[in-house]
């Protein structure tokens, strides 16, 4: 499974990228707006750091403003992905982006039925939030399993990015149910770096490795 990591601000995707385990970085607009930058200016500074694929979302909503924002985003470098809400114009954007060789994200996806329709539209990515779907009582992760058994019945070959990761536990799960990738904010990737037993092994190690003796 790909790591992507979900931020716009390039002091973090620094770090990630310095981990050594970074495939890509997804952004929205919220993300954007949090680090206070143009928007062309922090996405072009993003892709000359992660040579993987990079998202950055269209803002309009009608299918002319649509289409014409991602062909402007698709000029910022070649690993630009432009992302595209799931609605009834953005699936007709994504249909023409692809046949232009352009690559899509398709976002705010909250159905294994909307996922569908996105994959018939040729979208390169599917991001099901699940985060947002267990915030309003239903299991977000459920709907990837669905959208992973769809997908596989159809040979479809959008991948599957788990979005709106909010913990470890997304992860484990994503990677259990074959998600192609999931984008994860820096605080989840530490979470997943960390162990309490790792911790407390170092620990008596340093503490044990100190009472060797020194040749002489
Ligand atoms: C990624 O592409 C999404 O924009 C992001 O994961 C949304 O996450 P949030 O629900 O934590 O805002």
């Amino acid at each position: 499974m790909q790591i992507f990591i979900d931020t716009a601000d390039v002091r973090e995707i620094r770090e990630a990228a310095a981990l050594g385990v970074l495939d890509g970085v997804t952004t929205n607009p919220t993300l954007v707006a949090a680090v206070g930058r143009p928007m062309r200016e922090v996405l072009s500074e993003i892709c000359e750091i992660v040579p993987g694929p990079v998202s950055g979302e269209v803002l309009a909503t009608t299918y002319e403003g649509m289409l014409a924002e991602a062909l402007e985003l698709a000029k910022i470098a070649p690993n630009i992905v432009v992302k595209i809400p799931l609605i009834r114009d953005g699936l007709r954007v994504v249909k023409v982006l692809t046949s232009e060789g352009i690559k899509t994200n398709v976002t705010l996806c909250f159905s294994p039925i909307q996922a569908m329709l996105a994959a018939k539209a040729g979208a390169t990515y599917i991001s099901p939030f699940v985060g947002r779907l267990d915030d309003v009582g239903h299991e977000g992760m459920d709907v990837v399993a669905q959208i992973v058994e769809i997908y596989n019945n159809y040979a479809f070959e959008t991948q599957v990015l788990v979005a709106s990761v909010r913990s470890p536990t997304h992860v484990l799960q994503a990677l259990r149910m074959g998600a192609d990738v999931a984008t994860i904010p820096l605080k989840v990737i530490d979470q997943l770096i960390k162990h309490p037993l790792t911790d407390v092994g170092l620990a008596r190690f340093i503490a044990d490795a100190a009472k060797i003796p020194k040749a002489t």
